[in-house]
């Protein structure tokens, strides 16, 4: 197997998709490896995750930050200094700016927890909710300047059942979320992406990986 690209996951809460990059990262096929995990808050339940799987990691408080330009140079220094290849937003509450965005371009992934670009920005399944859509799901993207609008990598559909809340729906997209996360960052890891516009496709080798996804 080719050398393993490093990533840096950033986080800011329970980091259950962290766990699940972790947990595929332990395959031996698995063409990417966590070398730094990133957090905002200092409490943040995936950091003890991070521990328990001896991964290094950086906490930046916001409020420890007068202005996001110096927050941010110091999350890409940590970056850097662990060498990491690629950057996995996993549940990080924090925009970018365009300047941090231009310089992770075609490396940096988030995963929302709607169908976008349906329901971009915070409470994506409360909304699906008040839309009333039968359908909702996740996403991997690739990150841009722009909340919740880059390349789409990888999809699930996730039905929404009449018996359904917040929570319930949260819970059973946030298990398609694990199962496309690792997926997509394995795409992204082995190089399989071309982007053409705001089409991604991927080449043959995993053409299976994107077939698995949708068929929730
Ligand atoms: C997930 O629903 C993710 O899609 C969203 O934030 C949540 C993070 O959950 N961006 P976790 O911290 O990975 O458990």
């Amino acid at each position: 197997m080719s050398v393993r690209k490093r990533v840096g996951v950033l986080i800011s809460g329970n980091g259950s998709n962290l766990q699940a990059l972790i947990d595929a990262s332990y395959e031996q096929e698995y063409p990417a490896k966590i070398a730094l995990v990133i957090s905002n808050k200092s409490n943040a339940f995936g950091l003890r995750r991070a521990a328990k799987a001896a991964i290094p990691t950086c906490i930046f408080e916001n409020k420890a930050y007068s202005n996001r330009e110096n927050l941010e140079r110091d999350i890409n220094l940590a970056l850097h200094k662990a060498d990491c290849d690629i950057v996995c937003l996993a549940g990080f509450m924090q925009i970018f700016s365009q300047k941090f965005a231009e310089t992770w371009e075609g490396k940096i992934l988030n995963i929302h927890p709607s169908l976008l670009p349906s329901f971009k920005g915070l409470h994506a399944q409360r909304q699906a909710l008040e839309a009333g859509v039968k359908i909702t799901g996740c996403t991997v993207h690739l990150v841009t300047a722009k909340v919740d609008d880059g390349p789409i990598i990888l999809q699930a559909a996730v039905p929404v059942m009449d018996k359904d809340n917040e929570a319930s729906l949260s819970a059973r997209i946030l298990e398609q979320e694990h199962q496309i996360y690792q997926k997509g960052l394995a795409i992204l890891a082995t190089g399989l992406i071309q982007i053409k516009g705001r089409r991604t496709f991927i080449a043959q080798a995993s053409s299976n990986m994107q077939h698995q996804a949708f068929s929730c």
